[in-house]
């Protein structure tokens, strides 16, 4: 049996000048399973992740992976705890090329060059980029962009990965084929994902349980046929005219 690990977040809180953007947040997250974060615009989801990940100093709360307390480990290094994130909007080095852009991933947990290039090979072949491999980051569609990146996310061999709206500026065909790849990735590589998604109809299919947050706050959780009859859920997304 695979090694089963949980990523806990307990009770984190942030305020941007008197703004509650996350007001009191705890779950937790097991190696293959599927969360989805979702919320109206606004509510938090981002700011979740950018404190998880080090990337924004908390007001309060903890990070825990498998009991380990991660709550004070620099965004750099988090990594190297099996935790990474991909960004809402693309961050690539363009000048690169997509394997060395891939290979960023590895080396920043301590894999050697020789072997983070033939893991970043491997891992653009798998995502169908095996022949771009040599070119630079630059010449590729947004999607193809969006596949490097989750390249270079799981590069890291991470137990853990958050995607911040991993479909933003995809067409309709684009998001589905991504949604087909990411509901496989889960159980294929024991990682636990956390997925941040508009798209209701999406978010249900993919995850198998549901966080809500609106206005900063837990609205509610558990498994997506309840949290989608839930009156406060569809009052939130009723106010935001999202469907
Ligand atoms: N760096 C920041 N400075 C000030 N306010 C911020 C900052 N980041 C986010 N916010 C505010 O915090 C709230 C939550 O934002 P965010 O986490 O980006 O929401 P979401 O990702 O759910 O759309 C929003 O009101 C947003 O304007
Ligand atoms: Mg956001």
């Amino acid at each position: 049996m695979e090694n089963l690990s949980t990523l806990a977040v307990k009770s984190i809180s942030k305020s941007f000048k008197g703004l509650k953007a996350v007001n009191d947040v705890s779950f937790h997250l097991k190696t293959g399973e599927i969360l989805g974060l979702i919320g109206p615009n606004g509510s938090g989801k981002t700011t979740t992740i950018n404190m998880v990940t080090g990337m924004l100093p908390k007001d309060s709360g903890h990070i825990e992976i498998d009991g380990q307390d991660i709550s004070d480990v620099p965004a750099y290094k988090v990594p190297v705890y099996g935790l990474v994130r991909t960004y809402q909007k693309i961050r690539l080095f363009k000048n690169l090329s997509n394997l060395e852009n891939v290979m960023i991933g590895a080396v920043g947990v301590g894999i050697k060059r020789r072997e983070a290039a033939v893991l970043a090979a491997s891992l653009l072949t798998e995502l169908g980029l095996g022949d771009r491999i040599n070119e630079p980051a630059q010449g590729l569609t947004f999607r193809d962009q969006r596949l490097v990146e989750l390249a270079r996310a799981l590069a890291a061999k991470p137990k853990f990965v958050m995607l911040d709206e991993p479909a933003a500026g995809l067409n309709e065909l684009e998001t589905d084929e991504l949604f087909a790849l990411l509901k496989e990735l889960p159980a294929k590589k024991n990682i636990g994902m956390l997925i941040v998604e508009h798209d209701m109809r999406l978010i249900m299919s993919l995850c198998h349980r549901l966080h809500v947050l609106n206005y900063g706050r837990t609205i509610a959780e558990g498994l997506p046929d309840d949290v989608r009859k839930d009156p406060e859920v569809i009052t939130a997304y009723l106010g935001s005219a999202a469907s």
